[in-house]
């Protein structure tokens, strides 16, 4: 089992003036290739992000997912906090939800979603909605255990 880590970037979620329904779609979906260690809800800051991920790195994290903060809006910093801990970005991740997205919505394109691995744990922004969580995690979720399982060096074989 994976091991997982959730962080939900929101301002009125961390003040409890949102329901967090994103990180709920987030276990549906990850439930059968993983276990969520740890789920964090912090404010659109680049700080408590930072701080947010190195916690579940520290706690042995393989797999981080974020949703939200990926937008336009001036306090959307979840890729920049992202861009500041990864060592290498793993762009084919968010390349392929974003070109899957556009045949749901343009819209996708406003995504500024960024992912990379950092040791041995790959972190991945995910959109804020629940919806286009769960749409960009169809996507991804297929082909994640395989880079994780090479990324630990315990596959070295990709031909299929
Ligand atoms: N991706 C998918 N699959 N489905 C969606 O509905 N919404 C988009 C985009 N990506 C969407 C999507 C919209 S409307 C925005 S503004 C951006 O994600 C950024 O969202 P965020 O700021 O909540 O992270």
């Amino acid at each position: 089992m994976i091991k997982i880590g959730i962080i939900t970037a929101s301002d009125k979620g961390s003040q409890g003036l949102r329901e967090d329904l994103s990180s709920g779609v987030i276990r549906e979906k990850t439930a059968e290739i993983g276990e969520v260690l740890k789920y964090l809800m912090v404010p659109d800051e680049k700080e408590a992000l930072i701080g947010a991920m190195r916690d579940c790195m520290e706690a042995g994290v393989e797999l981080l997912l974020t949703t939200g903060g990926t937008g336009f809006s001036k306090r959307d910093v979840t890729p920049e906090a992202t861009l500041a801990v990864v060592e290498r970005l793993t762009p084919g991740i968010s390349e392929a939800m974003r070109a899957a997205s556009m045949k749901i919505t343009n819209r996708a394109m406003l995504s500024r979603a960024v992912a990379g691995i950092t040791g041995n744990t790959l972190i991945v922004n995910l959109p804020g909605s629940p919806k286009a969580c769960a749409e960009c995690l169809d996507v991804i979720l297929p082909a994640l255990p395989h880079g994780l399982e090479i990324l630990k060096g315990e596959a070295v074989e990709c031909a299929r």
